[in-house]
């Protein structure tokens, strides 16, 4: 059985995405920062998926949080063969008034934590490794002036991409893929602190009029999981109802 990590399965895309795929037969090996919110994930699980499920507590935030992860990975779960990051915050504060250990935090849970499991997953034996596939939650608003957000979050999303490229450049000869899922705008409750009037604003400029559901998230991530997908390497992928256009 085919073992996937995925980080940030407490949060909504994150869980969309573990719930299809633990009912597509992969065991998922599911890290967050609160087993709280985790557990409220496993309460929407069908009991029979449950015994295909591992779970670690992690805060990016917590370097020593962090070396617990790659020590529970090493002890227990050597033969990971997917990792989909889902982790990420966003910062809605006033880009003014940020310091910039508000900036540190965020880049350590959306790119510098996400750019260390990708490391520690590389550098185990090659010859061990017969399938690798990486894929990154980014955003549109890597490429996009956020409205509601401050430039951290882009800054963190867009800097993602360099090792996307840097992996599929070095390591496709392999066979293994690295891709970039890019949503617009998607109901989580990321957006639950944005005020109502400017959420109407945003979804009246999405070309579909309306935002994306988690689930369309989790369809995009199991096609690129399936060998079906296997030609598509390097991309960023929008996923955003026309909000931007390449
Ligand atoms: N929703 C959107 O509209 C949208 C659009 C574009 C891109 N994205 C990206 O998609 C990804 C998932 O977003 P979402 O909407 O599912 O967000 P979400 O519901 O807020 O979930 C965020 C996840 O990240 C985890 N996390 C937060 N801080 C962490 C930390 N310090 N250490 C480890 N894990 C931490 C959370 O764990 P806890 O539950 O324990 O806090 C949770 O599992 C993010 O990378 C986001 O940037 C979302």
């Amino acid at each position: 059985m085919k073992k996937i990590l995925i980080t940030g399965i407490s949060g909504s895309l994150g869980s969309a995405v573990a719930k299809k795929l633990l009912y597509q037969n992969y065991f998922i090996i599911g890290v967050s920062k609160s087993k709280k919110n985790y557990k409220k994930f496993l309460s929407k699980i069908q009991n029979k998926y449950k015994k295909n499920l591992d779970y670690i507590e992690c805060n990016f935030n917590n370097n020593s949080s962090v070396d617990m992860l790659f020590k529970k990975l090493s002890n227990k779960h050597r033969n990971i063969n997917y990792f989909i990051n889902c982790a990420g915050v966003i910062s809605r504060k006033n880009f003014l008034k940020e310091k910039i250990q508000d900036w540190e935090k965020i880049l350590k849970i959306n790119t510098l934590v996400p750019m260390q499991i990708s490391q520690y997953l590389l550098n185990r034996p090659k010859n061990k490794l017969s399938d690798l596939k990486f894929i990154f939650l980014g955003s549109q608003m890597s490429r996009l002036n956020h409205p509601a957000a401050s430039p951290i979050y882009s800054v963190s999303k867009a800097a993602i991409q360099p090792l996307i490229r840097y992996c599929t450049s070095n390591y496709a000869k392999h066979g293994w893929t690295f891709n970039n899922v890019s949503p617009g705008t998607i109901k989580s409750r990321m957006q639950k602190n944005i005020k109502k009037t400017k959420f109407i604003k945003m979804i009246k400029n999405i070309p579909s009029k309306k935002i994306g559901k988690p689930e369309d998230v989790a369809n995009l991530v199991a096609f690129l999981i399936n060998e079906q997908s296997n030609y598509i390497n390097g991309s960023i992928i929008n996923l955003n109802g026309g909000s931007y256009l390449d």
